[in-house]
């Protein structure tokens, strides 16, 4: 053994009793909804990211339908803007970008040769929040009450003079 391995520190039998025990995760639905290891975590980015990719896939299909002959009646202009919409900031902020973020909480601690993820609970945390905000877009549209100003919202757009339902939730004239 070199010496600069040697003058590692790789934990005392209690420390890591004390590490074993504070990272544990409880048994039962408990502790699966509350674990906080990297792995795990990567994992449910990964596969929620592609649930809402397929969710967005079927109004991809939804779209080409419409859009497949002239005069579609498919849906109306109001519920095509939805779907669009959705469509857009589904693939983009709840696909493509959750999907590298799995990827990155997954692989990169195993890549550093870490034990786990700086902030653990606060990742934990993070993905909840993805998979609430997630749900706050999704809900809506499939309620018929999706945002249909353009998937990145750009002014004018979202201003209640042009869709007048957002204004009580945006509080913007
Ligand atoms: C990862 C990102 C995305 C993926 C994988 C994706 C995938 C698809 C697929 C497979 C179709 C059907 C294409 C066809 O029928 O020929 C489609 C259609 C469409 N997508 Fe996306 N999309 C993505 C992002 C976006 C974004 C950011 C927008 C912006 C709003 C968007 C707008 C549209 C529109 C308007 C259509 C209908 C076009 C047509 O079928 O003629 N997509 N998308």
């Amino acid at each position: 053994m070199s010496e600069a391995s040697a003058s590692i520190y790789t934990g005392g039998a209690e420390d890591l009793a004390i590490l074993a025990r504070t990272w544990a995760r409880p048994p039962g639905w408990i502790g699966w909804l509350s674990a906080a290891d990297h792995k795990s975590i990567g994992r449910r980015y990964l596969v929620t990211a592609f649930g809402f990719f397929c969710f967005a896939g079927i109004l991809a299909l939804l779209m080409r339908l419409q859009l497949a002959q002239p005069e579609g009646h498919l849906m109306g202009p109001d519920r095509y803007n939805q779907v669009f919409t959705t469509h857009g900031m589904t693939m983009m902020f709840l696909f493509a970008v959750p999907m590298m973020q799995g990827l990155g909480i997954y692989l990169v601690p195993l890549m550093v040769g870490a034990r786990e993820i700086a902030f653990p609970r606060l990742n934990a945390y993070s993905y909840w929040l993805f998979l609430g905000g997630g749900l706050m877009i999704e809900v809506p549209f499939l309620l018929d009450a999706g945002p249909d100003v353009g998937w990145f919202a750009y002014v004018p757009c979202p201003r209640s003079s042009i869709i007048p339902r957002i204004a009580p939730m945006s509080g913007r004239r």
